[in-house]
């Protein structure tokens, strides 16, 4: 039973999250935008004795993957076999309790794809256009998508693709692209006639108006329905779904050889095409009956496919049900910057799983808190380090843990029987009565932030009635009222494994274990002080959450600032030559050779080095700035280096210097001195 439906007008649930392309591990912002809200609104409604079904799997269709593939030299199947297992495992490992998880490349799958289209087809709901599309005569290929590239004509960025410029978020179509070039031989394309099938959202405007603008308005998100309004209101084109590719579902129909779906066809339908693999024959309730409630969880780049295209695609084909609500959420930015596969800016989940063996549920805990609900938000590790430290350690986990520590100092672990309550406890008792239905109300509405400070609340309480009551004091004086204290902390205790299931999995498991609570407790069974019969047995206490220490986030830190430093040299280009200059004007430098005599620092200026040079017609001094790259000046003794001996001397920090040292600046800015390949004589000149 859930508290916001309860004339019970839904009686199953499809749950599905946004199926992550197959081309690179599972990120914090896929986590905090989909999956943690996901899994908490699936554990909170089968905790809440709902019949549900939690569908993920991996998109391994798409022209990025192929890219992958051909830049790696291996076959799109390798890249997604790859991914699929991390991501998969990686999931489980978190804690995603998907009922299926599976993939667009199984055969299932593209059966599924294939009938869904073919259906559409024969009845006619299809429009079918050729038009004159770029091609690579190198490659022999039509330029789907992100084969394309070119420079963005909302933003001018000279990375923009096909079908997207990345840098202004616009969708585009290749021929918006200015300077067009194919992604696989970098020639300019050519333009060839070809033949797709098109989905007329067109015609779809007046029931997508009523449906999404008129009877969801209020009960969406604002972002949600704000970008749908936006994309209604600018008039809906026809949309392709087939491309002219190999990798992907075949379309299948006759004349559509080396044509697959769009990848935003055929993925959609993997929702339904892995209900089918879990559920059988069964499967069709999940999807057409109008009683079960769908709901799509998605980061907010997906909103445009789940609103307005796949419902489309659901409605033409007529027997399905439409999503009741698509709670997509905003970006996860890291440590300030935009979270990036290709510029390696991220926390991945693998690699978190490594680093923090058996701290699941803290990143859990600072996904679902941090949760860009309403807008994007920041992920840093200081933050990580605080939430675990001031909240999960400090509130509930000193919560739970006083109380299992005093039950076995005073009651050899067993729960003492309480007396009557007095004013204090009736108090405590009411407050917890609410805390359910709070926190359902708020899992149930998608707000899943304020849901998680509710549960916490919770756990305050517990802690601030510990500090009230002071058992470890009263026992001294009122042993029976110690019993009725330590009773109902331990109740709370009890709730507290019950409601923070959904969020915390892996902590509620443990205070299970440690209280020898039954499975069976559900939802419903808590918001009282009559979970734990009296005389019950509890286990030694194990800690729920640890410190963690500065070196740890000190690492992690590190970690992301070697990644920014190699993103800048990677970045780095050769600066454009400069003006064309006459060959006197370069006659007018004075360059020679010396040879090095004598290096020291200077005394109090960290980056200069003073050089003793003979110069063929005595000895000059020359002050260089580049001490940070030499720390071992004396080692440059005996060394040739090139200088301009025609510089009029000036004073650095004390010094006169006669000249200027020539140097490289290499692309991390470390200067290397220019030194002759042979040994020459001192004074010659350099030209
Ligand atoms: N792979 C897509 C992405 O990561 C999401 C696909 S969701 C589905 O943006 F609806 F197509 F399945
Ligand atoms: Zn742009």
């Amino acid at each position: 039973m859930i508290y916001s439906d309860k004339d019970k007008r839904f009686k199953r649930y499809t749950i599905t999250s946004a199926l992550p392309y197959a081309n690179g591990p599972v990120h914090i912002g896929h986590l905090a935008g989909v999956y943690v809200p996901a899994d908490v609104y699936a554990r909170y409604l089968r905790s809440a004795g709902e019949e549900v079904v939690f569908i993920g799997g991996s998109d391994e269709h798409g022209v990025p993957i192929t890219i992958k593939a051909r830049k790696e030299g291996v076959t799109p199947q390798d890249i997604v076999d790859r991914y699929h297992g991390i991501i998969k495992e990686s999931f489980k490992e978190l804690g995603i309790s998907f009922d299926i998880y599976s993939r667009t490349s199984s055969p299932e799958h593209h059966e599924t794809a294939a009938a869904y289209f073919k259906k559409l087809f024969e009845e006619g709901k299809f429009v079918e256009k050729t038009s004159m599309q770029y091609y690579d005569e190198e490659a022999h290929q039509f330029l789907a998508d992100r084969y394309i590239t070119g420079t963005c004509p909302h933003c001018g960025n000279e990375r923009a693709y096909g079908d997207q410029c990345e840098a202004c978020g616009t969708s585009l179509n290749a021929t918006d692209l200015i300077n067009p070039k194919s992604a696989l031989s970098g020639n300019p394309p050519v333009m060839k006639e070809t033949k797709h099938w098109y989905l007329p959202l067109n015609e779809d405007e007046q029931w997508l108006r009523e449906w999404i603008l008129e009877q969801h308005k209020g009960d969406w998100k604002t972002n949600v329905y704000g970008q749908c309004k936006s994309w209604i209101d600018a008039g809906l084109q026809p949309r392709a779904v087939t491309r002219d590719l190999d990798w992907g579902v075949k379309v299948p129909v006759e004349g559509a050889d080396g044509k697959v779906l769009y990848v935003w066809f055929d993925a959609p339908i993997g929702y339904i095409s892995f209900t089918k693999q879990l559920k059988g024959d069964d499967w069709e309730k999940w999807w057409k009956n109008d009683d079960t409630k769908l709901v799509h969880f998605i980061g907010k780049d997906n909103i445009v496919f789940h609103c307005i295209i796949f419902p489309s695609m659901l409605k033409a084909d007529g027997s399905y049900i439409l999503p009741e609500n698509v709670p997509a959420n905003e970006f996860l930015n890291l440590e300030g910057d935009k979270i990036s596969t290709s510029r390696n800016w991220a926390v991945w989940l693998h690699e978190y799983l490594k680093d923090f063996s058996g701290k699941q549920d803290v990143l859990r805990y600072t996904l679902c808190s941090n949760a860009p609900e309403t807008k994007d938000n920041d992920f840093t590790w200081k933050d990580f380090q605080l939430k675990n430290n001031s909240e999960l350690v400090a509130i509930l986990g000193n919560f739970v843990n006083r109380t299992l520590v005093l039950t076995h100092k005073f009651y050899e672990g067993k729960v003492p029987a309480a007396g009557a309550w007095g004013e204090l406890e009736n108090e405590v008792i009411k407050e917890m009565a609410g805390v359910p239905e709070k926190v359902g109300r708020s899992i149930e509405t998608y707000r899943f932030r304020e849901a998680l400070s509710e549960m916490m609340n919770l756990a305050r309480l517990g802690n601030k009635y510990l500090t009230d009551t002071e058992p470890w004091k009263l026992i001294k004086t009122d042993p029976e009222r110690t019993a009725t204290v330590m009773n109902l902390s331990l109740q709370i205790c009890a709730n507290l494994a019950v409601l923070c299931e959904p969020f915390l999995p892996f902590t509620a498991e443990k205070i299970r274990k440690m209280m020898n609570l039954s499975d069976g407790l559900r939802w419903h069974d808590a918001g009282n002080a009559e979970l734990l019969a009296a005389g019950t047995q509890m286990e030694k206490p194990v800690l729920l959450f640890e410190q963690i220490d500065d070196a740890t986030i000190e690492g992690q830190v590190n970690k992301l600032v070697e990644t920014k430093k190699q993103n800048e040299l990677q970045a780095w280009t050769p600066k454009t030559v400069k003006e064309t200059v006459a060959f006197d004007d370069f006659g007018k430098m004075d360059i020679r050779v010396g040879t090095v005599l004598e290096c020291t620092k200077v005394p109090k200026a960290d980056k200069l080095l003073q050089f003793k040079i003979e110069d063929g017609m005595g000895t000059r001094t020359i002050v260089s700035g580049i001490a940070k790259f030499y720390p071992e000046p004396e080692k440059l003794v005996g060394m040739q280096v090139c200088f301009i001996a025609n510089f009029a001397p000036r004073k650095l920090k004390g010094v006169e210097s006669q000249g200027m040292i020539l140097s490289a600046e290499d692309k991390d800015g470390r200067l290397v001195l220019i030194t002759p390949s042979q040994m020459v004589t001192p004074g010659c000149n350099v030209g």
